[in-house]
């Protein structure tokens, strides 16, 4: 039984594994309809839990339709219906769970729910996004990469915009996959240090760099994410906006990355606040593939932590 809790606690052999896995996976069912079971069917029998905190259309939509095109059944759960809104203690949840289900995806905010979630259930757990990380969308972006350009190892990756727990998944994907991470936006909205630290132990190149004009020269992928997520303050708005104006990934942006450089956001976007419409429907970006590939990317990880 394995947990996928982050980037940085799976080993670079499994997260190559987990990356083929998928894309055979792909592969396996390329133009089927979404609702054609697999050829394979390792879910048959499983129920598994989705647990929701936060709002989620990509992650809960992607998740369901993995399990089902696998076999398996869905259960997909708001937190705040849940006794876990009401008091009952996280370990009784996870005990309790993990005498219905076989395994559980959960999204919340505090990252401390997500470990005693692992600690106590006797069921793999999946991290669906925490305040701190986002592992499983950073393996669909590697998966993306991948499929585009070839191997990231040894690529340049420039973020622009706010130090969020995406960035700090694509710093433990650095130090796991080998390519080199810029960060660029204001002092202000730095990532953690130890994300920075943990990738350079790992002898990759990770950079702050104020100016995104000079941060983004040579860059194989330029990335960046909403200027305010679901865990900072409706009241931060303006101030974000006002901090991060001059980190918009824009065509003049993106003309000084590679030509060959390619776009990509987690989604949801504020269209023409953090990523312009040029650049999100243009050329270099690979935004839909992303969230495509968010489906294959976790049925492998579901695959890896049942060992089906
Ligand atoms: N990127 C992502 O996790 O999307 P959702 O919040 O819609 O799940």
């Amino acid at each position: 039984m394995n947990n996928f809790l982050d980037i940085n606690k799976t080993s670079p052999g499994d997260l190559r594994r987990i990356i083929d896995d998928a894309r055979a996976m792909k592969d396996a069912r390329k133009d089927a309809p979404k609702g054609m079971p697999d050829a394979e069917q390792p879910l048959a029998g499983r129920m598994v839990a989705l647990i929701f905190e936060k709002p989620s259309t990509r992650t809960r939509v992607s998740f369901d339709v993995g399990v089902r095109q696998m076999g398996g059944q869905t259960l997909v759960l708001s937190g705040s219906e849940m006794q876990l809104g009401h008091g009952e203690t996280i370990a009784d949840t996870a005990r309790v769970m993990s005498r219905y289900v076989d395994l559980i995806m959960i999204r919340t905010f505090e990252e401390q729910t997500l470990l005693e979630m692992a600690e106590h259930a006797t069921v793999p757990v999946i991290n669906g996004l925490t305040n701190r990380t986002h592992p499983c969308q950073i393996m669909a972006d590697v998966m993306t990469f991948e499929e585009h350009r070839g191997p990231i190892r040894g690529r340049k990756v420039v973020w622009s915009g706010d130090g969020n727990n995406v960035f700090a998944s694509f710093a433990h994907a650095a130090g796991q996959f080998g390519f080199d991470l810029t960060f660029t936006g204001p002092e202000t909205l730095d990532p953690e240090q130890v994300f920075l630290d943990e990738a350079r132990a790992k002898g990759v190149n990770v950079t702050i760099e104020r100016d995104p004009a000079k941060a983004v020269q040579g860059a194989d992928l330029v990335v960046t994410d909403t200027w305010v997520s679901m865990h900072d303050p409706v009241s931060a708005r303006e101030r974000r906006h006002n901090q991060l104006r001059g980190y918009q990934v824009n065509e003049a942006l993106m003309s000084q990355a590679k030509p060959d450089a390619l776009f990509m956001h987690c989604l949801p976007a504020h269209r023409d606040d953090e990523a312009t419409s040029a650049v999100m429907d243009g050329p270099h970006s690979v935004i839909f593939d992303e969230a495509e590939n968010r489906l294959h990317a976790q049925k492998a990880i579901m695959r890896w932590c049942l060992g089906v």
